[in-house]
């Protein structure tokens, strides 16, 4: 592959290249001043991140890609601004660690858990305007942008909401890091996280098992050892959001002297979604020149020609850990796009990162008009993800999913058999449906069930 020319030909990268390219999907602010003064005062806050954690997650990719860790990634589809609090951050955090531990359990693998958290504030939509009763507004573009609520001035989009979501983000992480750094991840301590309601969850008492398996096998190691596990097991945690909104990016990207490299250190893995992912367009062109591990999601109309370009641009040089590609098919099309996209890296399939995203390309509409999306087809695409990858000597390295640690009722199905009736009772979501927690805890269960099963 001649990279050099390839990368020649894209031009000389900046972390304001983009702006040269078309971009999809971003707002159209009245008042192009007030945009330049929230973006100036945006990259002149300090960054959420800092490069050695980032430099540290795609080490960690790089043993995923290998099949020697595997990645949970989750979260809502979109945070927003008023939902950040307390409880809310516990809850999300909660149930990630908990289905860490039950994955942890089944594949016997590191687990590397990436919240969809500290910034997935912006949202793709599929017209720029939404038409009520014959009134027309910007459609919400998440809570970085404009707000929900469907009148003219919560839908105009305002700059100043990109410093309420940095804002947001700092908070989120900063209390996400004094929970972890204060014990509260502690593996000797999984009763903290339990939530309320989760005891009389069908699926608490297979959970208990699994967290006290998991505790009888510390206590023996440190019987035996003479030692505590408490320093190898400190839980790390990653934050990841849709890099979509690219005046926000850029204002976060960074140049780090130590590495002589660009970050984006609004978040530690970004990734950019279906809609914007065409080559030669804004947002491929600004994650390129980025050092951070990135993300693409790929759909059933990503062709093999394509697919091979993204890689070669978006890392030339092959870098474990670097590109992540996150399949999001469809239960009913991963069968026959599944292969073709690993097929179509040939002997490049081993240079990503593979990770199943059965949520996307599940998502339908109820009679009463609900987005909701089947327990039971999540499944069974996670399942053909990970029969096909074994079956083609690929690798799944991990698994990308839109949950909360709530109880709502968004998706149907799961233990409890929740129908399109149900989901009025508590259905939150802005946007896309979610697992609630005790869904989510099924699937960690199902898939780690899973893969102590020879592959079919
Ligand atoms: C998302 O992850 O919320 C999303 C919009 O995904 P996709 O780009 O895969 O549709
Ligand atoms: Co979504």
């Amino acid at each position: 592959m001649k990279t050099q020319d390839k990368n020649h030909t894209l031009g000389a990268w900046t972390p304001e290249s983009w702006q040269q390219k078309q971009t999809l999907q971003q707002p159209a602010y009245r008042h192009p001043a007030a945009l330049n003064s929230a973006v100036a005062e945006l990259a002149r806050l300090p960054p959420i991140v800092v490069s050695y954690e980032v430099d540290e997650l795609q080490r960690q990719l790089a043993l995923a890609q290998i099949g020697e860790a595997f990645v949970l990634h989750g979260g809502n589809c979109a945070e927003s601004l008023d939902e950040c609090t307390s409880d809310r951050v516990v809850e999300q955090l909660k149930i990630l660690l908990q289905m860490s531990l039950v994955l942890m359990h089944g594949l016997k693998k590191p687990i590397i858990r990436i919240g969809r958290m500290a910034g997935q504030y912006a949202k793709p939509r599929s017209a720029d305007l939404e038409t009520r009763d014959g009134v027309s507004l910007p459609s919400y573009r998440g809570d970085i942008v404009n707000r929900a609520p469907f009148d003219a001035v919560s839908r105009e989009p305002d700059p100043q909401l990109l410093l309420r979501g940095y804002e947001r983000a700092a908070l989120t992480l900063n209390f996400v890091r004094a929970l972890i750094d204060g014990g509260f991840a502690d593996l000797h301590n999984p009763s903290a996280w339990d939530l309320d309601f989760m005891r009389h969850s069908p699926k608490y008492e297979e959970y208990k098992r699994i967290v006290d398996s998991i505790s009888d096998s510390l206590s023996f190691f440190e019987a035996v050892s003479g030692r505590a596990v408490a320093d190898s097991q400190r839980v790390e945690f990653y934050a990841s959001h849709e890099g979509l909104h690219l005046h926000y990016e850029q204002a976060q990207t960074r140049f780090i002297p130590r590495r002589k490299r660009w970050y984006n250190l609004s978040t530690h893995l970004p990734w950019i979604g279906v809609r914007t992912a065409a080559l030669t367009d804004g947002h491929i062109e600004y994650f390129r020149g980025i050092a951070n591990p990135i993300a693409v999601k790929v759909g059933p109309t990503s062709d093999p020609h394509y697919l091979r370009d993204l890689v070669a641009t978006l890392n030339p040089d092959g870098v474990p850990g670097r590109l992540t590609l996150i399949h999001r098919l469809g239960a009913a099309k991963i069968d026959a796009g599944l292969p073709k996209l690993i097929d179509a890296l040939g002997p490049l399939k081993g240079s990503v990162v593979w990770v199943c995203d059965p949520m996307h390309g599940n998502t339908e509409s109820t009679e009463s008009g609900l987005k909701t999306r089947r327990f039971d087809n999540i499944l069974s695409e996670l399942e053909d993800a990970f029969r096909i990858h074994a079956q083609m000597g690929s690798i799944l390295g991990g698994v990308h999913l839109e949950l909360t640690g709530d109880n709502v009722t968004e998706c149907t199905g799961g233990a409890r058999g929740l129908t399109d009736d149900d989901l009025a009772q508590a259905y939150r979501s802005t946007v896309d449906p979610r697992l609630n927690y005790e869904q989510a805890l099924e699937v960690a269960m199902r898939i780690a069930r899973h893969a102590r099963l020879p592959a079919s």
